[in-house]
């Protein structure tokens, strides 16, 4: 096996402590979407949107990796092949567990871009309407989160990788939201084994070949240890 594809979601931080979207209780339930995840609601109501960023971003400053990010570390360090991670959070659990490549297919709170200019730079911890872009001083920043409506980034990438994936994994998500829920078709189509990671199968669960249900953080390191022999 030379190519391991993995996406992940919420589920994969919510044992560090982060919300997930739709569990009981989630984000969703706390927030409309269409308030604070669509250019739409960021247009009608900045400051809302901002301070749902600040709140999401100061949560994930100081929450902790679990056993389930550390494993997808020594995955991709110790697997004689190419792990390539997908993630749908814009939390940087991943990488303050070691992970080396990270695509964040819906942007990241650490990121900010210039709605005028497209400009990106690091977020600062608080953010607020009419901040200015660093590089043509718009005051158009906003965070550098992918909405709804708006294309998440890398696509053309990630279907490269999905082409030659040997096995792809999805881990934590609800395979409510397109396009990633439709990886696990598209890695099958290009003849990948597929294995779910969740509380319970997801609604895109009957297409996968294999799952292993329970917390990530138990069932991540078992699935390293026996794909790495050890
Ligand atoms: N271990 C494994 N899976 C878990 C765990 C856990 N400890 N806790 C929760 N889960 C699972 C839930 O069963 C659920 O299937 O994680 C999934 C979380 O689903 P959602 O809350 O819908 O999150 P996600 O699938 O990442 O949402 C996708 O929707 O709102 C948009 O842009 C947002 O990236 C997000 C996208």
């Amino acid at each position: 096996m030379k190519k391991i594809v993995i996406l992940t979601g919420a589920g994969i931080s919510a044992e560090s402590g982060l919300g997930t979207f739709r569990d009981e209780g989630g984000l969703w339930a706390q927030h409309r979407v269409e308030d604070v995840a669509t250019p739409e609601g960021f247009q009608r109501n900045p400051e809302l949107v901002m301070d749902f960023y600040n709140t999401r971003r100061a949560q994930s400053a100081t929450a902790l990796p679990n056993a389930g990010h550390k494993a997808l570390v020594r995955l991709e360090a110790d697997f004689a092949g190419e792990v390539v991670l997908i993630t749908q959070n814009v939390d940087d659990l991943h990488e303050k567990a070691g992970m080396k490549r990270v695509m964040h297919m819906h942007g990241a709170l650490s990121g900010a871009l210039c709605a005028a200019c497209e400009h990106r730079w690091p977020a600062p911890m608080i953010m607020a309407p009419g901040d200015a872009c660093p590089a043509c001083k718009a005051p158009a920043a906003r965070p550098d989160i992918v909405w709804f409506g708006e294309m998440p980034y890398d696509m053309d990438i990630i279907y490269d990788h999905l082409a030659d994936a040997d096995l792809f994994a999805s881990v934590g998500t609800s395979g409510n939201v397109y396009p990633a829920a439709g990886f696990v078709s598209e890695a099958r189509r290009n003849g990948a084994r597929t294995v779910e990671f969740n509380l319970e199968a997801s609604a895109a669960g009957a297409l996968f070949q294999d799952r292993r249900l329970g917390p990530a953080s138990e069932t991540l390191p078992a699935w390293v240890s026996e794909l790495l022999g050890a």
